[in-house]
């Protein structure tokens, strides 16, 4: 006989289980299971998060461009998210309508002009509550380069001051600020940049004929002794109007002059007058004056009233400003009529000097709400962001090597522990511990039973003893005992 040998690992005696339907449910469960736990691995470890760009982090953030997109967030692996962008100070943006090139001046906390903020943490937060706190309305002669005095001889800049808030976690407060040359220095287009919405494309029009008409005005009525080479108009919103907004709206003192400056030239070179040149704040009454040193040229008030109006809704258009406290006139078609009354009359006027560079497509007819069905139904005005990139991580799927590899690592994990669960289970349904022992006495031992029973009178009362103990722990006695029972039962 052979010396056993005893090594320190051990191994599990087996025995088959004595269900039928322990085999079928383990290979049809089985299938479902590796179906299963694939799936659930791809979504949780399948995928890796890569850099994107992206122009709209709400939309990446939101993108449902996964199977497993509509899941519990606490199931998946890789979601796309999106960073904050900073601005800078003084740097320049568009919003997502892209009108005007806007400068931020400053970044504050709402309600608290102290502290001001270096940048402003922006995550695609919506503009709110604009206003337009001042509208600069510039001529200029001798200080355009010769291309642009050659093109006109008068220009000049439009410039706005705007005040926006923004929720970005902190109720934040900016103020932003354009100037906008409508015949450009350089080769920068003039029209508005990527818009397709009417209601812009009127603001636009209404823009450049208007500018175009109060130049030509300008030119014709500066032709004293000693002409103005330059002058600003700054203009706000009187805020102490009577009446409805819509009143309010069409009311020509709508804007209020804040102050105004004029430059004469006369022989000497120029000449510096520190005066207040208007005399009054209300545009009507500047333009039904008499001239006079402080009411200066009352023809161009009518043209700069409607030019200060467009720019004022022009620019709340671009901050997406369209509600019951204020209507924006390029977005309802009522007062857009209004607005632009005088549209056809002002292009007829308009000479062919301060014609150049009119693209084609402008709007040079009053708009008529009765004639114009679907262009009214296209006005509108809504929400804007600061348009700006963002960093983003959005998930890709794996290489199809670590793909494989990483499934495979993570199935045989799960699927390891639902078998030791299903054979837990399985276990709690064999026999209980007596009948255990009778099972043993039927099977294990059956060799030695099947035979031994008829022998039973000959083995001794202290060896039967031993024969239905024998599937228990066997002792160093019943081992060694084992092979002088085999010979008895086989005599
Ligand atoms: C985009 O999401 C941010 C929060 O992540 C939210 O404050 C902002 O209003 C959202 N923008 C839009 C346009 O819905
Ligand atoms: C704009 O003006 C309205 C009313 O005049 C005010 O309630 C709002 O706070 C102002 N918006 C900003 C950003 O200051
Ligand atoms: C605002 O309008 C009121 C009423 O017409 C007028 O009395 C007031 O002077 C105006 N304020 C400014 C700053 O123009
Ligand atoms: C130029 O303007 C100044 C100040 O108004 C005046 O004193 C001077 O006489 C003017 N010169 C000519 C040539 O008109
Ligand atoms: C309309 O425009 C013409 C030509 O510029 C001008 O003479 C007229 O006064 C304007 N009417 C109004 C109401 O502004
Ligand atoms: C605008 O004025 C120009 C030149 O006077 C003219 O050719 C054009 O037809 C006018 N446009 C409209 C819509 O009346
Ligand atoms: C505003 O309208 C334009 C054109 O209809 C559309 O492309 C844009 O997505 C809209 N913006 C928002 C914030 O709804």
């Amino acid at each position: 006989m052979a010396v056993i040998y005893r090594s320190f690992f051990s191994y599990n005696i087996t025995r088959p289980y004595p269900f039928k339907w322990f085999t079928p449910v383990v290979i049809v469960g089985g299938i479902i299971a590796i179906v299963l736990v694939s799936f659930l691995n791809v979504a949780t470890t399948g995928y890796e998060l890569v850099q994107a760009s992206s122009l709209n982090p709400n939309a990446t953030e939101a993108a449902r461009d996964t199977w497993f997109s509509n899941w519990p967030r606490y199931l998946i692996g890789a979601r796309a998210s999106c960073d904050a962008s900073s601005m800078q100070v003084q740097s320049t943006l568009y919003t997502t309508k892209q009108i005007f090139p806007w400068r931020l001046e400053s970044i504050g906390r709402v309600g608290d002009s102290n502290p001001l903020f270096g940048s402003l943490v922006y995550k695609n937060n919506l503009l709110q509550k604009c206003n337009v706190s001042i509208i600069r309305i510039e001529f200029e002669t001798l200080d355009r380069n010769a291309g642009q005095i050659a093109e006109m001889p008068v220009g000049g800049t439009i410039g706005a001051t705007a005040k926006c808030r923004v929720d970005n976690g902190d109720e934040t407060s900016i103020v932003l600020e354009t100037t906008y040359d409508i015949v450009p220095a350089t080769e920068t287009s003039d029209s508005f940049t990527g818009n397709n919405q009417l209601s812009i494309y009127w603001g636009y029009s209404l823009l450049q004929i208007y500018w175009r008409s109060l130049m030509q005005t300008f030119l014709e009525e500066n032709q004293g002794e000693a002409p103005f080479s330059k002058g600003i108009i700054r203009l706000r919103q009187n805020t102490t109007l009577s009446g409805s907004i819509e009143e309010q709206l069409k009311n020509p003192d709508f804007l209020s002059v804040a102050s105004c400056f004029f430059t004469p030239l006369n022989a000497t070179g120029v000449v510096v007058i520190y005066n207040q040149y208007c005399g009054t704040h209300q545009l009507s009454a500047l333009a039904d004056s008499a001239p006079a040193f402080e009411r200066p040229l009352p023809g161009i008030w009518r043209s700069v009233e409607i030019l200060a109006k467009a720019i004022f809704f022009t620019v709340l258009a671009d901050f997406g400003r369209n509600d019951d406290a204020m209507p924006n006139m390029l977005a309802h078609p009522d007062l857009l009529a209004i607005l632009s009354s005088n549209l056809t009359a002002v292009n007829d006027t308009l000479g062919s000097a301060f014609r150049w560079g009119i693209h084609t497509s402008v709007i040079q007819k009053s708009f008529d709400p009765s004639r114009s069905q679907s262009e009214t139904q296209q006005l509108g005005v809504n929400d804007s962001m600061l348009a700006t990139d963002y960093l983003c991580q959005v998930p890709r799927l794996k290489s199809a090597g670590t793909l494989f590899l990483s499934v495979l690592v993570a199935d045989l994990v799960i699927l390891q522990a639902i078998w030791k669960i299903y054979t837990l289970v399985a276990n709690s349904f064999l026999p209980k511990d007596n009948d255990k022992k009778k099972q043993c006495n039927a099977c294990t031992c059956s060799t030695q039973d099947e035979k031994g029973t008829q022998d039973h009178q000959s083995i001794p009362p202290e060896e039967r003893k031993h024969s239905s103990s024998f599937c228990e722990p066997p002792s160093h006695e019943s081992l060694h005992r084992k092979p002088s029972l085999e010979s008895l039962s086989l005599s």
